[in-house]
């Protein structure tokens, strides 16, 4: 067997997804709210149905006032399957700008404001560096493994997923798809995220068979003994939830009578397990909404999520858990409102721009990985 040293591999971690990034011209670029408010508005009507827009949970406010539905990617991605415009415009990033692709009809087009807004935990597991990490792997063990990629991946890795029997899942369903991954193989590769691997087996009672796969590694971890356990974890994280420690809700709990902590299942272990509740960006908002008056929260989270609640939901206390160091995720933030009014009104004069196409020969097979997640 040799060690595996990633510099071999031609991968191409660029931040960028997509490289046909297209300047804001610039008469949108000094707009006043009112005025691009004002323009939105009169785009979207002459668009009428013909356009829904998507908003992530963590868009800005100025986006979410905008779109047709909020919510998680689950959500988004159930929302975009059931979608009969002909464009969708997603608040959101290219990862989840490729899934609608994948999951609308081949007479819609999926419409991303800002090319720039790419995850950067969705490059840290590029299909090529997986598929050399999978060939090392497989070859130490006679068992099936069957690979889950977290939502948060391109379209070539979910369809590398559905090649090898397995399928893709979101914060809401990882537990899911472990137990579709383990009733049909003897051992799960999650990618990309490792806190979200970990924290699902912990809550699958899994915790003993976790191991950890760095493709970074100058000298990457033995592949026999890797494979002698069920959970195998691929090395990737978001920068926004790593930032949130278990001493962040040790000091919310003594600045704050009476809080509640809920946070998202990509913070790390000792977080997740010091919070009163865990879950997708649709349970955390589900959480504060089903608060009484008066509660109080701690939100641990992208920091315009906990600001939205904040303004949602003016009669509970809402806090972000690690008060200013709370972050707002750099991808999100790239769906400026001044690009929204320049897609609306070009779309409404009749020119796409920014449009999300996955290539056909990724687009079957991801749409099977995803499907066999609306299933489950
Ligand atoms: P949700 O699926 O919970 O909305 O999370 C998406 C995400 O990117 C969290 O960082
Ligand atoms: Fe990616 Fe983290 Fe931003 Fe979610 S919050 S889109 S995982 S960088």
């Amino acid at each position: 067997m040799t060690a595996m040293n990633t510099a071999e591999f031609e991968t191409d971690l660029s931040l960028f997804k997509y490289d046909h990034l297209e300047q804001l011209p610039p008469e949108y670029r000094g707009l006043t709210e009112d005025a691009r408010t004002n323009r939105i508005e009169a785009a979207l009507r002459t668009l009428g149905d013909d356009v829904v827009i998507l908003g992530h949970n963590y868009q800005r406010r100025e986006i979410v006032e905008h779109a047709d539905f909020v919510g998680d990617s689950y959500q988004l991605s159930k929302e975009a399957a059931a979608a009969d415009a002909e464009y969708v415009v997603f608040g959101g990033v290219t990862f989840m700008a490729e899934s609608a692709d994948v999951i609308t009809d081949p007479d819609q087009t999926v419409l991303l404001p800002s090319m720039e807004a790419s995850c950067p935990m969705a490059g840290m597991a590029e299909a090529l560096q997986v598929d050399a990490a999978w060939e090392e792997l497989t070859a130490e063990t006679d068992a099936d493994v069957i690979p889950v990629t977290y939502m948060n991946s391109y379209a070539d890795l979910k369809a590398f997923c559905a090649e090898q029997g397995g399928l893709v899942c979101t914060s809401s369903n990882a537990h899911e798809a472990f137990e579709y991954a383990l009733d049909r193989g003897d051992k799960v590769l999650f990618l990309p995220d490792k806190h979200l691997g970990e924290n699902t087996a912990h809550r699958l009672g899994l915790e003993e068979e976790i191991a950890r796969w760095d493709p970074w590694a100058a000298e990457s971890a033995d592949a026999s003994s890797v494979v002698e356990n069920d959970v195998i974890l691929w090395d990737g994280y978001c920068q926004v939830h790593e930032r949130f420690r278990e001493s962040h809700v040790e000091s919310v709990r003594e600045e704050h009578d009476d809080v509640d902590v809920v946070v998202h299942p990509e913070c790390r272990r000792e977080v997740v397990e010091a919070a009163d509740v865990v879950g997708s960006t649709a349970t955390i908002r589900e959480t504060v909404a089903n608060a009484d008056a008066g509660d109080t929260w701690a939100i641990g989270t992208e920091i315009h999520l906990a600001n939205h609640l904040g303004r949602w939901h003016p009669e509970v206390n809402v806090v972000p858990l690690c008060g200013d160091a709370c972050m707002d995720c750099n991808a999100m933030r790239q769906i400026d409102p001044n690009y929204l009014a320049w897609i609306l009104e070009e779309l409404a004069a009749g020119r796409e721009h920014n449009v999300i196409e996955v290539a056909p020969e990724e687009k079957e097979l991801a749409r099977v990985a995803l499907d066999r997640m609306l299933e489950i």
